[in-house]
């Protein structure tokens, strides 16, 4: 199999708002080589100073007693339920609507994850979880997605009652707070990623686990590095998940230099976009709390027609992306899963639309954007009247064969050529109204029952059953 590039990576300039911008956001590292170079006159490749600087640093960032930096944001999360001894026979809970990662941690450490539903904030519904508990559950991994925190306070009651680890995945939450604590504070392990699209980012790979308990960030000491206490002597057979020492380089002058300025402008841009869609009945935006310090590391809308949305504004210069298209419960990899889905499938989960907010886009770019999303509803006035115009026409075939037929039943002899003439109009009709209405369901998905039992009994009628299943695959 080939390697998989994704698109983003590649520079979209004819768009007039990318996804990212990679190249603008990276465009100071000239200064950054200034320190790398000192790091290899030092031959200082692993762990080593810099890796300390980092650890000690995100430690004062985070609350957390200890920070131990590993490769990526997904060894964060494994090597922290390796460290909390959850593997073979264990469950955990979490959701379907996040990063394949946090799964594939979970699937990955030999554990089961189970699945809980999410609310309207897209965050896990804790009214939900104890539901979920069973005999094998170990754990819970709230994943605080988009820069939102989960209710963090009932999460740990839950906890506390089922004698249940918390293995936070704060990948997408940087500088959030809960109820003004830090989030480290609520659980036994909080993960990060500082992947290039994270609000902390860096090069490429790396993340940390940050903890308060000494005996885990003991373990994920040993973990994260082949169990070596020292050169020669290793405690425990173990990982090599490291974070290079240039990624160490890269996110230290990140943290001094760029993050609060991220989070603030984050912050900033999203209080923008909720002002401008706070009366508009077509948007539907996350309800926010005081109580939560959320960082935005992408800013949800939730619209009908997400699908065309998208299109539309990619078509007008503003890409735009749904994160996930496909929720994890939904996954080839998940089949295998099936009897442990408690998932709805609710309307809401799966026409949620996200536009990733970078830090860098300035009040023109997000005007843009705004301006975009209006003329789309403009757009899907004239859609819907489209809409209705092929459901009008379809009606009027539908007629026109009803009329033949009926003329055809007043000569009722199968075998005159004239009944069979009249017949072969009714189908004629009828076979013109099935494309009406598939057209109709295109431009009108949400009302596609209105029209599904009537192209069942149009195909049945002219003989072409077998067509229903593809085409309500299709519209439905
Ligand atoms: C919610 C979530 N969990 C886990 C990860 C995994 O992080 P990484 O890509 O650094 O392995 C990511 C980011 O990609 C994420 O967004």
């Amino acid at each position: 199999m080939k390697n998989y590039l994704p698109k983003q990576y590649k520079k979209t300039t004819k768009l007039k708002i990318n996804h990212n911008y990679l190249f603008e956001q990276f465009a100071d590292y000239s200064k950054i080589f200034k320190e790398i170079e000192k790091v290899v006159k030092r031959g200082d490749y692993t762990l080593g100073q810099k890796v300390n600087e980092f650890e000690k640093k995100f430690a004062k960032r985070t609350g957390a007693k200890f920070v131990i930096s590993v490769g990526n944001g997904t060894d964060a999360l494994f090597l922290s339920l390796k460290a909390l001894n959850i593997g073979k026979d264990d469950e955990v809970i979490t959701v379907p609507y996040t990063f394949i990662s946090t799964v594939g941690s979970i699937v990955t450490a030999g554990a089961k994850p189970v699945f809980v539903d999410i609310n309207e904030d897209y965050n896990i519904d804790v009214k939900k979880i104890k539901s979920a508990i069973t005999k094998k559950t170990k754990a819970i991994m709230p994943v605080h997605w988009a820069g939102r925190p989960c209710e963090l306070d009932k999460i740990k009651t839950i906890a506390k009652k089922y004698n249940l680890k918390i293995i936070q995945d704060a990948s997408q939450t940087i500088d959030s707070r809960f109820k003004n604590k830090q989030l480290v504070s609520f659980g036994d392990v909080c993960t990060y990623s500082m992947h290039p699209l994270k609000n902390l980012n860096i090069w490429g790979d790396g993340g940390f686990v940050a903890t308060n308990n000494k005996k885990l960030a003991d373990k994920l000491y040993l973990l994260r590095n082949h169990g070596l206490i020292d050169r020669n002597n290793s405690k425990i057979f173990a990982y090599n998940s490291r974070l290079d020492t240039i990624q160490a380089v890269v996110a230290n002058y990140k943290l001094k230099n760029k993050l609060s300025n991220i989070t603030k402008k984050r912050i900033k841009n999203a209080h923008l976009f909720d002002k401008v869609f706070r009366n508009n009945p077509n948007v539907k935006t996350v309800k926010r709390f005081r109580y939560l310090k959320e960082v935005y590391h992408l800013y949800h809308i939730n619209v009908k027609k997400r699908d065309q949305l998208q299109q539309y504004l990619i078509k007008n210069g503003v890409d735009a992306k749904v994160h996930y298209p496909i929720p994890i419960h939904l996954q080839p990899a998940a089949k295998y899963l099936k009897s442990l889905q408690k998932i709805n499938n609710d309307e809401n989960n799966h026409k949620l639309a996200l536009f990733i907010l970078q830090e860098g886009r300035n009040k023109q770019q997000l005007g843009d954007f705004i301006a975009a999303r209006a003329k789309f509803e403009k757009a899907l006035e004239v859609d819907s009247q489209m809409a209705a115009t092929y459901y009008f026409i379809a009606d009027t075939y539908v007629q026109e064969s009803e009329s033949y037929y009926q003329k055809a039943q007043t000569i009722n002899n199968d075998e005159d050529p004239e009944y069979e003439k009249l017949i072969d109009s009714a189908k004629n009709s009828l076979s013109k109204a099935i494309p009406m209405w598939i057209r109709y369901t295109e431009l009108n998905p949400n009302q596609a029952w209105m029209v599904i039992h009537l192209l069942k009994d149009g195909l049945f009628a002219l003989d072409r059953y077998s067509e229903f299943e593809d085409i309500f695959l299709r519209i439905s």
